[in-house]
């Protein structure tokens, strides 16, 4: 196997072959998700939920996304890794954003960037396209925008909503965006999209349309102690951790374990 690449998911869209993406956030887990054929892979700002126990995606520090996302990178070199600008790491200053997602290229070795963007963010995608840096413009309900917001909104919900959307992602296209995310919308606003631009398309809770399709692994997982309806766990992650847990407690307690010495023998002398 080799390195997936934008051609490939390219390709993958003109053969109308769905692809799989899910959130990873450290080597041992992208290893296992990559056996298992997930080739695309986004290390997500919810890390700052699922990894630092924060309530919001607001909390996700720049160094430390950088960090597992090249963990990840590690853990699935094959794969197509993408890294999540966090809070603060791009809407400040253009220019600052630019070397920001520079950084996710090479110290966070991944394949792409992503960005939650509006109209005011299309200057920005040119500038990292000028700078050959993939940018994957997230769109349709951007978790980072909660604090204006107060609650997520499903997005695309009116014909005239859609419109701007469509008009949005087409702007985002011709700036020099390589791939669209749309975030809980209606299937509706995701197939308007999905018509109007040439760039594949990744749905999270988007309709049944999308050229990829991306949940939060807890939640897939089972691990959340809550998932959007788009998301229903695949398993008792959770539980399973929870009966580990138990057994080891169990094992050490009852005095069993490594009760015929353990593995390690004196040596002469
Ligand atoms: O951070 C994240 O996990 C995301 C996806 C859910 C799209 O942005
Ligand atoms: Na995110």
């Amino acid at each position: 196997p080799r390195p997936v690449t934008m051609r490939d998911l390219r390709r993958r869209v003109k053969a109308k072959e769905k692809f799989a993406m899910l959130t990873c956030y450290d080597a041992t887990t992208a290893r296992w998700l990559y056996r298992g054929g997930v080739d695309v892979m986004l290390v997500g700002d919810t890390a700052g939920s699922m990894v630092l126990g924060f309530e919001d995606t607001i909390h996700a520090p720049l160094q430390f996304m950088l960090t597992i996302t090249a963990a990840v990178k590690r853990g699935a070199p094959n794969a197509f890794v993408m890294g999540d600008m966090p809070f603060m790491s791009y809407q400040a200053d253009e220019w600052e954003a630019v070397k920001n997602a520079g950084r996710f290229m090479t110290e966070g070795m991944a394949d792409a960037v992503k960005v939650e963007v509006d109209e005011r963010f299309v200057g920005l995608i040119e500038k990292l396209d000028r700078a050959s840096i993939p940018v994957v413009a997230h769109i349709g309900w951007r978790p980072q925008r909660t604090p204006t917001t107060g609650v997520p909104i499903v997005a695309g919900r009116t014909q005239d909503k859609i419109k701007k959307m469509v008009k949005l992602a087409k702007k985002l296209e011709d700036a020099g965006a390589v791939m669209l995310l749309i975030e809980q919308s209606t299937a509706e606003a995701a197939r308007a999209v999905i018509d109007a631009v040439n760039i594949p398309v990744i749905g999270c809770g988007a309709g049944p349309d999308c050229h990829g399709h991306v949940v939060v692994l807890h939640d897939w997982l089972g691990m959340t102690d809550w998932q959007p309806s788009f998301a229903p766990p695949a398993a008792n992650g959770g539980k399973a951790l929870q009966d580990m847990g138990e057994r080891w407690v169990e094992l050490v307690k009852s005095g069993n374990y490594l009760k015929d010495g353990g593995p390690y023998e004196m040596k002469e002398g």
